[in-house]
């Protein structure tokens, strides 16, 4: 069952061109360990790692028939899938009044459907295996949200509940599942992001001056990507992995707040939440 300890892990990485899913295949190739790399182009930086440990997959995590595909790929390459990183995403900024519905349609076709995707194509290899983590792409926004995040927060979301009821099905069956929440980190993320283009001045205060805060935002303020990627390996293998981890103090200190206010509000209208009681 858990035969796979000491030889070097199979991952099975989507978003594997840009940002911290690149940082965890150089970090997996630097190890000794194989990765199966999936983006929209297939394609590897020249001196990523060798080409018997590294499989480029094109594939859209959009396309269930690409997913499953490449899943295929990876298991005839490498046998076996240890580690999947569901980490394929990107963002969109704007009040939720302003983002239109094709915008917010995409941005869940991607961050949510493409999630679920990639689920379904892997959890029949891991249930085979009887082994395997799986580290779902959220966010800190997966708890918490900022005026002109909704849409990106509301994705989010969707995948820290999906995940919370994944983890609890699949766990008698030795599959192990982490969201892993970073905190704003450097990478081309912000740069990648969608933007509602049908703005209104009554979100000044509010959305544009988030947007204006996060622009003016000192490199020190992002977690590192290497760090985050670091802290990501050091979960993995662990016989008891943790639901959630948060990488980057930012993140945690701004879901804490969230938590907070969340106990708050069930404490103070306690009152009103047992009167329905029957
Ligand atoms: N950076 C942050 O501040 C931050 C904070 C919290 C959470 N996150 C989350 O971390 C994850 C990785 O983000 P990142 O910061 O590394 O961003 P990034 O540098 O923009 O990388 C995003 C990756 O997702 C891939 N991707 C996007 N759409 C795709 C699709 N339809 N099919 C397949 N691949 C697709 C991109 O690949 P191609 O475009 O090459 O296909 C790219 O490799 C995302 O889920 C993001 O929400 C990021």
């Amino acid at each position: 069952m858990t035969e796979i300890v000491n030889t070097p892990r199979i991952w099975f990485i989507t978003g594997a061109s840009s940002g911290i899913g690149l940082e965890l295949t150089r970090k997996a190739l630097a190890a000794g360990e194989s990765v199966a790399a999936v983006s929209r182009a297939g394609a590897a930086p020249a001196d990523l790692g060798p080409a018997e440990r590294l499989l480029p997959i094109a594939a859209d995590v959009r396309d269930e028939a690409s997913v499953h595909g490449a899943v295929e790929q990876a298991v005839d390459r490498f046998g076996r899938i240890d580690v999947v990183a569901n980490n394929a995403g990107y963002g969109l900024f704007g009040a939720v009044e302003e983002a239109t519905d094709t915008q917010a349609r995409a941005v869940f076709d991607t961050n949510v459907f493409g999630v679920l995707n990639v689920l379904r194509a892997v959890l029949p290899v891991l249930r085979r295996q009887r082994s395997g983590h799986i580290l779902q792409g959220s966010s800190f926004y997966g708890q918490t949200a900022d005026p002109g995040v909704g849409l990106l927060a509301a994705t989010k979301y969707a995948v820290e509940g999906l995940s919370d009821a994944l983890a609890l099905e699949v766990a008698p069956l030795n599959i192990k599942v982490t969201l892993i929440q970073p905190a704003l980190t450097a990478t081309p993320f912000l740069g990648n992001l969608d933007a509602a283009t049908r703005t209104h001045e009554d979100y000044d205060q509010t959305v544009r001056a988030t947007q204006k805060a996060i622009g003016e935002l000192p490199p020190s303020a992002f977690a590192s990507v290497e760090g985050v990627a670091a802290g990501i390996r050091s979960i993995v293998g662990r016989d008891n992995p943790p639901r959630r981890l948060a990488l980057g103090g930012s993140g945690a200190e701004a879901m804490l707040s969230a938590l907070q206010a969340r106990m708050t509000d069930l404490e103070k209208w306690a009152e009103i939440t047992r009167s329905t009681d029957g």
